[in-house]
């Protein structure tokens, strides 16, 4: 199935289909130099697969975890593609999760002021939301995201059968997204995580949760205003995530608790009841005072107050102003 995601100039499309990545030459041009980047945490067939459909692929593979978003690593991929000689016309495919996805397009779009990028997600993750609408970074002084551009992909290959290696764990971590979205802006998407088992409907979750980022990204492709609600959960998420060394906790587990202050106390019940159904924890011990001067830290750049995405019915999002003090008291109903 292909979905288009309507950006004028830098329009492309989406191909969901099961057993696409065997035939990924047929979806992309492979004639030529091809850079393709992966983790030490993808399994090295799926590489391999899109490497033996090349003439001239040079795989090259990132130790797995955020810390190959880095400024070295990128200048490792940007130095090792010089020295292969690539060109104008040759192209970067990231074949991984989200950290593979957000460096390897970053490394496309600063490479000779940009080449063709393409992207295989192979995690829930990254399927649904962030190898879609073109966020590309590395982080810098242990501040996420924060050298990157928008730089859309040429084509995103999204091909299901990869998901059978994917721990459980990792699906309920990519799924977490997946109710951000449904939460913000698909009712029918809820009904399905509340009233459905998710392993039997994964390929609609994710079609679904597609379908959602890419309308998002249409309307507001550089984050001006929509696309906020793609951070619903995430402030609160990331300052718990800041403590990540501590609690080991995964993005999507994060994003998970950082929703649920942030729903009216109804929904929040069901949503707590959809989170038990996933897996993800819907409390945590941890240390309020650091996880507070973690999310002042991160959001320092915006005055004193932040607009964040609100949920009371699913399927629809209010946007409000908010103090720090008032995420203070909102940490306490997660805290265990
Ligand atoms: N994952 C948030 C965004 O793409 O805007």
């Amino acid at each position: 199935m292909d979905i288009r995601v309507n950006l004028g100039d830098h329009s492309y499309d989406i191909i969901f289909e099961h057993g696409s990545l065997n035939k990924c030459a047929s979806l992309i041009n492979l004639n030529r130099k091809v850079f393709i980047v992966t983790d030490s945490g993808v399994p090295e067939i799926y590489a391999k697969t899109v490497n033996a459909q090349c003439k001239n692929g040079y795989v090259y593979t990132v130790p797995q975890g955020e810390g190959s978003k880095s400024i070295e690593v990128f200048k490792e991929l940007l130095s090792k593609m010089l020295e292969l000689g690539f060109g104008r016309k040759d192209c970067v495919v990231a074949v991984g999760g989200g950290v593979v996805g957000d460096l390897a397009g970053f490394t496309a779009a600063s490479f000779m002021r940009g080449i063709d990028f393409y992207n295989i997600p192979t995690t829930v993750l990254s399927q649904v939301d962030s190898s879609i609408g073109g966020k590309t970074a590395v982080n810098l002084n242990g501040i996420k995201n924060i050298v990157g551009a928008f730089y859309q992909p040429k084509r995103v290959i999204i091909d299901p059968e990869v998901l059978n290696t994917l721990p459980e764990r990792q699906i309920s971590n990519g799924l977490a997204e997946a109710v951000k979205m449904s939460l913000t802006s698909d009712k029918e998407l809820f009904d399905i995580f509340e009233n459905e088992d998710h392993r039997e409907k994964l390929d609609e979750i994710i079609y679904k949760s597609i379908l959602i980022k890419k309308s998002v990204v249409e309307q507001d492709e550089k984050e001006k205003g929509l696309r906020r609600i793609l951070n619903f959960g995430h402030t609160i998420g990331h300052a718990i995530e800041s403590e990540e060394e501590l609690n080991g906790l995964y993005h999507g587990e994060c994003v998970a608790l950082g929703m649920l202050p942030m729903c009216g106390k109804e929904l929040r019940a069901r949503l707590v009841n959809v989170l038990n159904k996933l897996n993800l924890k819907s409390s945590l011990d941890f240390n309020e005072e650091s996880a507070f001067l973690a999310l002042t830290h991160d959001k320092k750049g915006e005055g004193s107050s932040v607009k964040v995405t609100k949920v009371l019915t699913p399927g629809e999002f209010i946007s409000e102003e908010m103090t720090f003090e008032e995420f203070r008291a909102l940490l306490k109903i997660i805290k265990r």
